[in-house]
């Protein structure tokens, strides 16, 4: 009956939890791979729970890019009140993906959706160590970084490995380490082991891995049974307040044997 799946996916969340030690884990019935309504569920998953977590005052909301990111956008609500207001920002710079699933363009459309506000981070994909620097050093650059770093939620996806390097057009240099240093997963423009260890971080502007520890809300979003690996890589090192809302196929994937 719909009562034992809604039970059934309830304890799936508790066990998942459990097994990442993190704050909370949602799981939204079905295979986001195969059905896109799975994957709408997780943008109304995200905007009840940004509702609950995200305090009165002046909420600055980091966004990291993606096709899953591009999609719960678009599901997004209004998220602002008389005592709430929020401003997207993207957590990073552009890193080799399609205009559509930057995360300058997924804040723009985030912001538009809830009613909040955004600013945008100019800044070129691929980058030599000296205009790295002097980007850094640009007023209107350090502004935005400036919001960055006081971002008090983070939302962000989690991509396979090998398929991120590929997509993102990572040389075959970088290719070849990647699959000699075993990474599974990717996040924040950081490759991760199965351990959940960094192997390898792409230079680009934006948030630092380290800097997620003092941020209160992070929330999570991947889904599908083609992303377990990479979620349960992710998330064995993931900060504990991070909220993951995943699927049930990927769900089922990583508790396996557990
Ligand atoms: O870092 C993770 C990737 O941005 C995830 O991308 O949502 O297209 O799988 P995706």
């Amino acid at each position: 009956s719909l009562m034992d799946q809604f039970l059934g996916r309830r304890q799936t969340e508790k066990k998942l939890a459990d097994y990442f030690g993190n704050q909370r884990c949602i799981v939204v019935s079905g295979n986001s791979e195969e059905q896109s309504k799975v994957a709408d569920a997780f943008g109304e998953a995200l905007t009840e729970a940004l509702d609950l977590l995200l305090p009165e005052g002046n909420n600055i909301i980091a966004v990291m890019g993606g096709t899953t990111m591009a999609v719960v956008a678009e599901q997004l609500t209004n998220l602002e009140n008389k005592q709430r207001h929020n401003l997207f920002v993207p957590a990073r710079g552009g890193i080799g993906e399609a205009v559509t699933v930057q995360a300058n363009s997924i804040s723009a459309r985030m912001a538009a959706k809830a009613n909040g506000k955004h600013r945008a981070l100019y800044v070129p994909e691929q980058l030599s160590l000296a205009t790295y620097n002097s980007l850094l050093n640009e007023p209107s650059i350090q502004e935005v970084l400036n919001l960055i770093s006081q971002a008090n939620c983070v939302i962000h996806s989690i991509g396979r490995a090998l398929h991120m390097a590929a997509r993102r057009k990572m040389t075959e240099e970088e290719l070849v380490m990647l699959k000699q240093a075993n990474a599974v997963a990717e996040s924040f423009g950081y490759f991760f082991n199965e351990n959940g260890e960094v192997v390898y971080k792409v230079p680009r502007i934006g948030i630092e891995l380290k800097g997620l520890a003092n941020i209160p809300i992070i929330l999570a979003i991947a889904g599908g049974k083609v992303k377990a690996k990479a979620i349960r890589a992710y998330m064995k090192n993931a900060p504990k307040q991070t909220w993951l809302i995943t699927d049930e196929a990927a769900a089922k994937e990583i508790l396996k044997g557990v």
